[in-house]
């Protein structure tokens, strides 16, 4: 069962869904076009259940198979855009200022609609699935509140899988792998606190911009003599101002900001630690003092073992072994489906985009192409994971 017959026939539908929400991008929580778009979507499909409101904006469907059977498996899309203005050019492009689609969200979620369409419609399966459309996965944390609405308990999902599509992956190919996929994503803000005076007298004040630097390359010791080196982690500073503004003065104040990301618990503590440690006693040691606001974002992304092995025995059935890469290395970007993997068992899987402009980048744009291998990747992992009595 490679690409299902009947999603081939759909392949135009779909890619008119997926360039609508491209048109019409929406940024985190305030998704409520396309939440309403996929809601109406499900309830003409036939679904047996549509919720909307779940964790704000997000929306659930539930399909019951043919066949009676206790499995319910829980199946991901996101839905929201980037603040970001598209270059693409394109017919479709957006038609919001200064939003866009670059993280191919749009295409995940018709995806996922083009799969619960066909699975509405054939039944082809014992059990249930429920197909879940999250809201502000960029950052705030959708697939965290939806669980806080007590998803998983309420449609008594067992299993959860999701599915991201990757630029420079040809168009076809799959990749996860067992464990860590993803990084936490933790952010941090620094400010330093000296004593402002003239430039030319620095023995009558303390120097905040000298004590910054010593912090700067200070941190860089956290990953390089902290952090078990097999383990990994990134500690970037993405931000540092200042106060001050002329050729003549020494700024009173300063503040850094960055980010933290690991792949295991025991990295993301001795990150948070030591940050910690060289904000309180370095500037101390040059008469400055320093002042840490640590926020930890979302957690690591981890894939259980025995639901990627089936993940990956999905992308094999619809692709062939020789396109389906079982043991990438993990990525630190972040993603908010960790706090779904938190609740269940599943796996994270990549698809590949092609040769496209990379994600988040202005000229990005969702490969269509690849909805066929996408739609017919849920289908297959539903009906094979549920498969009706022989
Ligand atoms: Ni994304």
């Amino acid at each position: 069962m490679p690409i299902i017959n009947r999603i081939a026939d759909r392949h135009d539908a779909i890619t008119e869904w997926r360039r609508d929400y491209h048109q019409h991008p929406e940024l985190l929580f305030d998704v409520h076009r396309t939440a309403a778009s996929v809601a109406e979507k499900l309830r003409a499909f036939g679904c047996d259940e549509v919720v909307e409101g779940i964790g704000r904006t997000g929306v659930v469907g539930v399909i019951k198979g043919r066949e009676g059977g206790d499995r319910v498996i829980g199946l991901r899309a996101d839905m929201d855009a980037l603040p970001l203005p598209e270059v693409t050019g394109l017919p479709h492009a957006s038609k919001v200022p200064g939003v866009m689609h670059a993280c191919g969200h749009d295409g995940h979620t018709a995806m996922l609609l083009g799969a619960a369409e066909h699975l509405c419609e054939t039944r082809n399966f014992a059990g249930t699935a429920v197909v879940i459309f999250q809201p502000a996965e960029e950052g705030g944390g959708g697939g965290r509140e939806m669980c806080e609405d007590g998803m998983m308990a309420r449609f008594g999902i067992e299993q959860v899988y999701g599915l991201h599509n990757v630029p420079g992956l040809p168009i076809g190919d799959f990749s996860t792998c067992q464990g860590p996929i993803m990084a936490s994503t933790d952010t941090f803000e620094i400010e330093i606190t000296g004593r402002g005076g003239h430039a030319a007298m620095p023995h009558l004040a303390v120097d905040t911009i000298v004590v910054v630097a010593h912090l700067i390359t200070a941190i860089q010791s956290v990953v390089s003599r902290s952090v078990d080196p097999v383990q990994g982690a990134v500690v970037s500073v993405t931000k540092v101002d200042t106060d001050g503004d002329a050729f003549n003065v020494l700024p009173e104040t300063a503040r850094l900001k960055g980010t933290v990301r690991t792949l295991v618990p025991e990295m993301r503590e001795i990150c948070e630690q030591r940050i910690g440690e060289l904000v309180r006693t370095l500037p101390s040691a040059f008469g400055a003092a320093g002042e840490l606001k640590y926020v930890r974002g979302y957690p690591t992304t981890v894939n259980s073992g025995p639901e990627t092995d089936f993940a990956v025995s999905i992308a094999e059935k619809v692709s062939g072994s020789g396109r389906v890469n079982p043991q990438q290395s993990p990525v630190m970007g972040g993603e908010d489906f960790a706090y779904m993997l938190e609740e269940r068992p599943g796996a994270f899987m990549f698809i590949g985009n092609g040769d496209s402009a990379g994600l988040h980048n202005p000229a990005y744009d969702f490969n269509d192409d690849v909805i066929p291998a996408g739609c017919s990747y849920w289908i297959t992992l539903v009906e094979t994971a549920m498969p009706r009595a022989a």
